[in-house]
């Protein structure tokens, strides 16, 4: 028996935080909460931004890229901005477009480059958040394709990865994500309280017949896309470094790398980006998304007719915007490149009220709480002589880029390669202070179901159940510093 079973629930949160207290993490070191330390109010190191935190404040070049390319990146900006037309068209420039997808640029989801949020109502549309779609492996040749590594997931047979709930005239989209939501209520210490709300997912109006039966959905609200250049210029064993797989430290924290197939390097390596890590380079991410959340096929996924699977067969008939004049594909290589460009050069901003005390206790109450062991403060970037201005900068993205099982509440049940239906990248915290500016909103976690920063604290569980346990119990005045410093970064 695990010897805290003993305990009754509110002891051995007690002792959980006592633990912690008494254990500080190495990376805790002794830092002095009185005053900020060297560089923290320059996240992104020499690329952050200095321009006026409002509502384009994650729409800037870093601070340091050179002059010449300041206009490349502006054409970048202008392919994540370019609206997408179906074929045929009078012009071969933009068309491509679906058949089946999601919206028609990569903007339109990711709004100002912050971060999506669930449908307001029933009214709205969910255009800045999706669900992936899967099955477990049917067979042993599955099973197989699955522990090779070369795909991440089995796609639902009929429906692909991805619920595209759009298309383009003359076809149907394949269906509507429906969340319903329950509340229930958290004590917290000194008599507060708060509401969490427990979502349930599901789709409607499912126009290419009835899913399988085991589909496994995933519901991904759409990330901020600040500071992508510089995680991904993390030095993979730097990131591996921090890993735990066995818990061998004994703090109950078990981090993992996800491991996913890069088809460009044609091996496995260290996931990075999305909600669980599964894409291993911003190109690929990027790519990615064409294909899955525009249709549009480029050099690296030659797919002109996107996830249409095929079950979908119409679908897959639908006229292509394939032409000679984009390297045969529907956004050339030369577009490709230059959204490379510009999503690994998005600035992040300069840090607000770093010496305010407040903001110095909450720093403080966020590492006597223990959430610096996943959320990991800092990093140094590799040199890499092609990328000057992302080389060697000391950064502050507040995330371990690791696997943690967040426990049952968090669960989506749906695996992606290495990453378990528990388990979810720790998303980095920088910027997070601004999404109310950037985005209009506060809402948080993998598919927005916390209303504000709190309430994403609630949600933790599994390995950071003793960091969420030690917000319960800390005094009111501590919880107020922690989001005090959470809204600085
Ligand atoms: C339909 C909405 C939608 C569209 C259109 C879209 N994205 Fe995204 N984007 C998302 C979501 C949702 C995620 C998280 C995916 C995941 O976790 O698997 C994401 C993740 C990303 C990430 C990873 C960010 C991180 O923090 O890990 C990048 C980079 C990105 N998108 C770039 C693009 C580009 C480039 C385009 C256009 C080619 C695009 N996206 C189009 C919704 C969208
Ligand atoms: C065991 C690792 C771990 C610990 C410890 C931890 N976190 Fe997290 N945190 C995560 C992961 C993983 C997520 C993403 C979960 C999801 O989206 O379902 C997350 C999400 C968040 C978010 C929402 C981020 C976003 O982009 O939506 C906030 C805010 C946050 N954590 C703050 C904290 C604070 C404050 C603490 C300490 C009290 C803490 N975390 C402790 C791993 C951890």
């Amino acid at each position: 028996m695990h010897p805290r079973s003993l305990f009754p629930g509110s002891l051995t949160s007690l002792l959980a935080s006592l633990l912690i207290m008494a254990a500080p993490p190495s990376t805790a070191g002794d830092i002095d909460f009185s005053q900020p330390q060297p560089g923290e109010a320059l996240p992104g190191g020499a690329a952050s931004h200095s321009k006026a935190h409002n509502r384009r404040a994650f729409s800037h070049p870093n601070g340091n890229m050179p002059f010449e390319q300041r206009l490349d990146f502006r054409v970048g900006n202008g392919v994540f901005k370019k609206i997408w037309v179906s074929s045929p068209s009078s012009t071969t420039a933009n068309d491509g477009l679906g058949p089946l997808y999601n919206a028609r640029s990569c903007a339109r989801c990711h709004i100002g480059n912050g971060r999506g949020h669930p449908p307001k109502d029933s009214d709205d549309s969910a255009v800045s958040m999706f669900l992936r779609l899967s099955i477990p492996p049917q067979n042993a040749q599955q099973k197989q394709q699955l522990a090779a590594g070369r795909i991440g997931v089995i796609p639902e047979p009929t429906y692909g990865t991805q619920l595209q709930d759009t298309a383009v005239r003359g076809l149907k989209g394949e269906g509507r994500m429906q969340i319903s939501y329950r509340e229930i209520s958290v004590a917290l210490s000194e008599g507060e309280s708060a509401s969490l709300r427990v979502p349930q997912y599901s789709v409607g109006d499912l126009n290419y017949g009835p899913m399988h039966p085991q589909v496994m959905l995933s519901p991904r609200v759409t990330p901020a896309m600040i500071g992508l250049g510089l995680l991904e210029q993390i030095p993979a064993r730097a990131i591996e470094a921090a890993a735990d797989p066995e818990d061998d430290d004994g703090d109950g924290i078990s981090g993992r790398p996800n491991r996913v197939w890069n088809p460009h390097s044609g091996q496995l390596e260290l996931g990075r980006f999305g909600w669980k890590a599964g894409m291993p380079t911003l190109n690929q991410q990027n790519v990615s998304a064409f294909n899955g959340d525009i249709g549009i096929s480029t050099p690296d996924i030659p797919r002109a007719a996107g996830d249409c699977t095929a079950q979908q067969s119409r679908c897959l008939q639908m006229p292509d915007g394939n032409s000679e004049l984009h390297d045969g594909v529907e956004a050339s290589r030369i577009m490709t490149d230059l959204l490379l460009l510009y999503t690994r050069n998005i600035a992040v901003p300069t840090r607000r009220k770093v010496k305010d005390p407040q903001v110095l206790a909450g720093k403080q109450a966020f590492y006597q709480a223990g959430c610096q062991q996943c959320h990991q403060p800092s990093f140094t970037t590799a040199d890499n002589p092609d990328l000057p201005q992302l080389s060697r900068q000391k950064i502050w993205p507040y995330s371990d880029l690791l696997l943690h099982d967040m426990g049952e509440g968090l669960a989506d049940n749906r695996p992606e390669f290495a990453a378990s239906g528990r388990e979810w990248r720790t998303p980095p915290l920088w910027g997070i202070g601004l999404t109310e500016t950037v985005s209009g909103h506060s809402y948080y976690l993998h598919d927005g179901r916390a209303r504000n920063l709190l309430e994403a604290m609630l949600w933790h569980g599994g390995e950071a159940e003793a960091s969420k346990q030690a917000v319960i119990t800390m005094p009111k005045a501590d919880r107020q510093n922690l989001i005090r410093f959470l809204e600085s970064l």
